[in-house]
């Protein structure tokens, strides 16, 4: 198990990564006052393990998935946490995938201004993203994290523990978060491609969870609040992805990055970012975990949710995070139009 401390101005946080790293639980939340979040398919899963390390604490169930990340939810756990009578010291555990650690989190960073929380996420996506780093959202209206606050967990627990019971799909989720980070670190990327037969193998999945964890708290540590552009970096393939992700429903959100990374692929070398070699080196890895690229129907109109995406500036403008070489990444402004008429006639291309 690794230690990966995680120092920003707001709040330190640790990380612990590896086998072994759910038994600290104990020591983490001994004499706390505790308060469980999950969802209705990872509490029929670890019921027992939550009634044995959670010290029998109140435990809010969610309904499970995306379309359920929404206010109906954030209220439902405020209201049981009120039940509960939660006070400032309380500490409230998201145990979930990435839905679950979103919505536990902005409802720690509200109740009472703010209590302790940690997160033990449950799925390779969570583990390698989005449990770390202090995001925190709800869906509002059909856009996407769009109420939400920065609030970084005390602790954040990710044991391979609980990818044993997570369904082949949601590992290829987690991988799509896994390659974007490769391409934000040359290391990782040339990780990638030396095990890319390993892709589903757990020890080398334990491994590149610590080696993701660790390249994105020395962003977020720079970058905590998204403000000087650097985090930015992390939303790789996600303009794209979050806009089919919102149009099309079917997915989830970890496959529309794949996608939205192809995609995305493809506009870094028509403008020019990115050399075709190198493009061709992340589609071979996007492509071993993305078989088949799904006809999308309208796709036009889906690109046009990208308008709503948080990272544009200007009106009519999508900022798109693109790879440019190995390691480096580079930030590509183009009009509504260009964006809209690009995505169509690359889908077109592959469908
Ligand atoms: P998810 O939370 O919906 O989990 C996927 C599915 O796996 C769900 O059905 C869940 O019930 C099930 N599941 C969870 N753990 C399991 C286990 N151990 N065994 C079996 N089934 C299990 O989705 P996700 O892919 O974990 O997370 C996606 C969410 O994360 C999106 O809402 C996305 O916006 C968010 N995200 C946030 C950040 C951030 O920085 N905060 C970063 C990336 C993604
Ligand atoms: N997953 C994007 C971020 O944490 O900033």
């Amino acid at each position: 198990m690794q230690t990966i401390a995680l120092n920003t101005k707001s709040r330190p946080s640790t990380v612990l990564c590896g086998a072994g790293a759910a038994k600290q639980l104990d020591t983490i939340l001994d004499g706390k006052d505790v308060f469980v979040v999950t969802d209705e398919n990872v509490y029929g899963l670890y019921k027992d393990f939550i009634a044995e390390n959670f010290g029998g604490a109140p435990v809010c169930v969610l309904p499970a998935g995306e379309r359920h990340k929404n206010r109906r939810s954030l209220f439902t756990i405020l209201d049981k946490m009120l039940q509960a009578r939660l006070r400032r010291n309380s500490t409230l555990v998201a145990f979930g995938g990435g839905v679950v650690g979103d919505m536990g989190g902005l409802a720690a960073s509200l109740y009472m201004r703010g209590i302790h929380a940690v997160q033990v996420p449950t799925t390779l996506l969570a583990q390698v993203d989005s449990s770390v780093g202090g995001k925190t959202a709800i869906d509002h209206r059909g856009v996407k994290n769009v109420i939400g606050t920065f609030y970084q967990p005390e602790y954040v627990v990710c044991d391979p523990l609980f990818l044993r019971t997570l369904p082949q799909r949601e590992l290829k989720c987690g991988l799509g978060e896994i390659i974007k980070t490769g391409a934000l670190d040359a290391k990782i990327l040339d990780k990638l491609e030396r095990n890319a037969e390993r892709f589903f193998d757990f020890s080398f999945l334990e491994e590149i969870t610590a080696d993701c964890v660790r390249f994105k708290a020395g962003v977020v540590e720079k970058d905590e609040c998204e403000r000087s552009g650097l985090r930015k970096c992390l939303n790789m393939g996600h303009t794209t992805g979050h806009a089919l992700e919102l149009f099309y429903k079917r997915r989830s959100h970890g496959e529309y990055v794949l996608i939205g990374m192809l995609l995305e692929s493809y506009i870094a070398e028509k403008f020019d970012i990115c050399a075709h070699d190198y493009a061709e080196e992340l589609r071979a890895l996007i492509g071993k975990v993305l078989k088949r690229v799904p006809r999308f129907e309208n796709i036009a109109e889906a690109a046009g949710l990208a308008l709503y995406d948080k990272k544009n500036q200007g009106e009519n403008e999508v900022s798109l995070i693109l790879p440019a070489k190995r390691g480096e990444f580079a930030e590509l402004r183009l009009t509504d139009e260009d964006y809209i008429g690009s995505v169509e006639e690359i889908a077109g291309g592959l469908a």
